[in-house]
């Protein structure tokens, strides 16, 4: 494959653009190596395959490796000389991160700040980095944009705003600049089912909608039915995971045209229920959904919904499949023909 080392020519390498993506083999970073590829780019995938998958790394080279080895990013930094970094390496279950927060303060902070000096080090300073709604926490009726104060209830939460906040003083120290998302809840899948989701074991909602209606679960269990709003269940804005990555290809065009730090809210500013979700997989589906329900999940907010467009107004981002139909349906599609070997 192009871009691989030691398969191009020398001169051809030294016209490529390399930006180093961590967690490149998972489910976000490996539709992001795919739509930098597209860009013209040349995405490195660095993943220690703690919850990757090397066969989602499609699009470019892969270097295994974890985040707190600092002697190994050095090397990587060294050996590509990458234009940026796309930072999406995490742990990222909530329900974990509430049992086990010493994994999250570790990986995702520690890890960070190791990437972050690394990177700093070898002179790469313009930074992506995947955040998320849950540093806002809980806001009753309060429209969540970029200024909303930051109060996470779980220790994911947490440990990405600590990220935020290092790279904002090593924004002030070092000169690194950086372009902040913070996600709502991001689905769906690649159009043409290259990549897709593929957690083990899967928590999220709409691949566990998909597993219970193929029979792969036994039902889905609606955590808590007594939530503050219109059937009792939580209320989530979903995001294309190809919008997102869009927006990431924009906010690194942002930062290589020497514009200054950013943070930007990904999400639709629609909102949708548990049992929206599983109405709408129904119908694409054309199948029931067997469900039952159960009580609240520890660490869930009762609505999370942006309440900005900044990342449309200020670097023209368009969602052009965020829509909860596309959405399930690209994602049904990679349910039915997508997997990695475990
Ligand atoms: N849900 C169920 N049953 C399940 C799984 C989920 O009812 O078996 C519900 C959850 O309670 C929640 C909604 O479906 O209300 C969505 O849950 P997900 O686990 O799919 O997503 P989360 O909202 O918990 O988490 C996602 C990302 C996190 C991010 C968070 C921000 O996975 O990385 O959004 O809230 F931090």
């Amino acid at each position: 494959m192009a871009g691989q080392r030691g398969s191009v020519p020398e001169q051809e390498e030294t016209a490529l653009t390399y930006i180093l993506v961590t967690g490149g083999a998972g489910y976000i970073g490996s539709h992001a190596c795919k739509a930098l590829k597209a860009a013209g780019y040349t995405p490195v995938t660095y993943d220690n395959l703690s919850t990757g998958w090397q066969d989602a790394v499609k699009f470019g080279p892969f270097e295994q490796g974890d985040l707190r080895d600092r002697e190994r990013l050095d090397a990587v930094f060294a050996q590509y000389q990458p234009a940026a970094v796309m930072h999406f390496a995490a742990l990222s279950q909530v329900g974990e991160a509430m049992s086990e927060p010493g994994r999250y303060w570790a990986n995702n902070v520690g890890g960070s700040l190791t990437l972050i000096e690394a990177a700093v080090a070898a002179g790469c300073l313009d930074f992506v980095f995947s955040s998320t709604c849950a540093t806002y926490g809980e806001h009753d009726n309060v429209v969540l944009d970029e200024n909303t104060p930051q109060h996470p209830l779980n220790a994911y939460g947490a440990s990405k705003r600590a990220v935020e906040d290092i790279l904002r003083d090593f924004g002030a120290s070092h000169g690194l600049r950086s372009v902040i998302f913070r996600y709502f809840n991001v689905a769906g899948a690649d159009p043409e089912a290259a990549v897709g989701e593929f957690h083990h074991p899967e928590t999220h909602l709409v691949p566990l909608v998909l597993d219970a209606i193929d029979g792969k679960r036994d039902a889905l269990t609606i955590f808590g039915t007594d939530y503050d709003t219109a059937d009792g269940t939580c209320v989530r804005d979903y995001v294309h995971v190809c919008d997102l990555v869009d927006a990431h290809v924009l906010g690194l065009r942002w930062l290589t045209d020497g514009k200054g730090s950013e943070v930007f809210n990904l999400g639709t500013g629609t909102g949708f229920s548990v049992r929206e979700v599983m109405d709408k997989a129904g119908e694409v589906t054309g199948r029931a959904v067997p469900h039952v329900t159960g009580p609240r999940r520890a660490g869930d907010c009762t609505k999370l919904v942006s309440g900005s467009v900044r990342a449309a107004t200020v670097l023209g981002w368009e969602a052009t499949r965020s829509n909860l139909e596309t959405m399930i349906a690209d994602a049904w599609r990679w349910h039915k023909v997508g997997a990695y070997e475990r």
